[in-house]
């Protein structure tokens, strides 16, 4: 049973979304944004939950959110994203110092967050997660930058799953959701037909609970009944 957490990104959206649920199970939870008036108040009347603001990307950060979760987590989710610019450059303008911050957030965060939690999570036979997309996979005009990170980001979970055999590692795709993130893909558009993230949460929890082999999985694949 999961009683420790971390969820970076934690403070709007997806992340957001997974602390409730989370925290209605009584899972301990180390919430992790940049934003700390905003994170505070989302999760101010969550109980068990501890809020941790600051950059993933900031070693003393990362370090933080790892000190808050003692020694044994049993639960890592890589949530926190970075889209790159909006509107979304093609690949034939796009700024690499805005690919580099998109690579930082994505994939370098990541894995430092994950070195430091290692121990902790062996202790527990813990599972780590990492919110995939299916621009990882797929090839959309603008989507190259964002989509590479999550590319790499899959490859990386993909490897440490079979490094760490007694930890679960997920890519987990949780496909379109009406977030801050989604609507900076779609400026100007109405995004209102995207479902809730809190829709997507159940089939993260199966994913989690039922822990089947390491791997990449979509949450339409893994949908609960409402
Ligand atoms: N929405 C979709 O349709 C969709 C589809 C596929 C995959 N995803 C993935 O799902 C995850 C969640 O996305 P979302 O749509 O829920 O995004 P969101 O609503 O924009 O929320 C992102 C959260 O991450 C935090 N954050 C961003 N950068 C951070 C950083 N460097 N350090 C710490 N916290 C950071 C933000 O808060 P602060 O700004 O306060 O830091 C916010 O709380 C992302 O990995 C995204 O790529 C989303």
């Amino acid at each position: 049973m999961t009683t420790t957490a971390i969820v970076t990104g934690a403070g709007t959206g997806f992340g957001l979304a997974l602390t409730r649920a989370l925290a209605d199970r009584g899972v301990a939870v180390v919430a992790c944004a940049r934003d700390a008036v905003r994170l505070r108040s989302a999760v101010a009347d969550l109980p068990g939950v501890h809020a941790v603001p600051g950059d993933v990307n900031d070693p003393a950060a990362r370090a933080a959110v790892l000190a808050a979760a003692g020694e044994r987590i049993d639960l890592l989710v890589h949530n926190a994203g970075e889209l790159g610019p909006s509107p979304l450059p093609t690949l034939s303008d796009y700024p690499a110092g805005a690919l580099r911050a998109v690579l930082e957030t994505t994939l370098l965060a990541p894995l430092q967050l994950t070195q430091l939690a290692l121990p902790a999570l062996r202790a527990a036979g813990g599972t780590v997660v990492t919110l995939s997309s299916d621009a990882a996979v797929e090839a959309y005009p603008g989507w190259g930058g964002y989509g590479a990170g999550k590319a790499a980001l899959d490859q990386f979970a993909a490897v440490l799953g079979v490094e760490e055999p007694d930890l679960a590692v997920y890519a987990f795709d949780p496909g379109d959701m009406r977030t801050a993130m989604h609507q900076r893909a779609f400026p100007g558009e109405d995004i209102s037909d995207r479902p809730q993230p809190e829709t997507v949460v159940p089939a993260f929890l199966r994913l989690v609970d039922e822990r089947p082999a390491s791997g990449r999985y979509r949450a339409a694949d893994l949908a609960v009944p409402a």
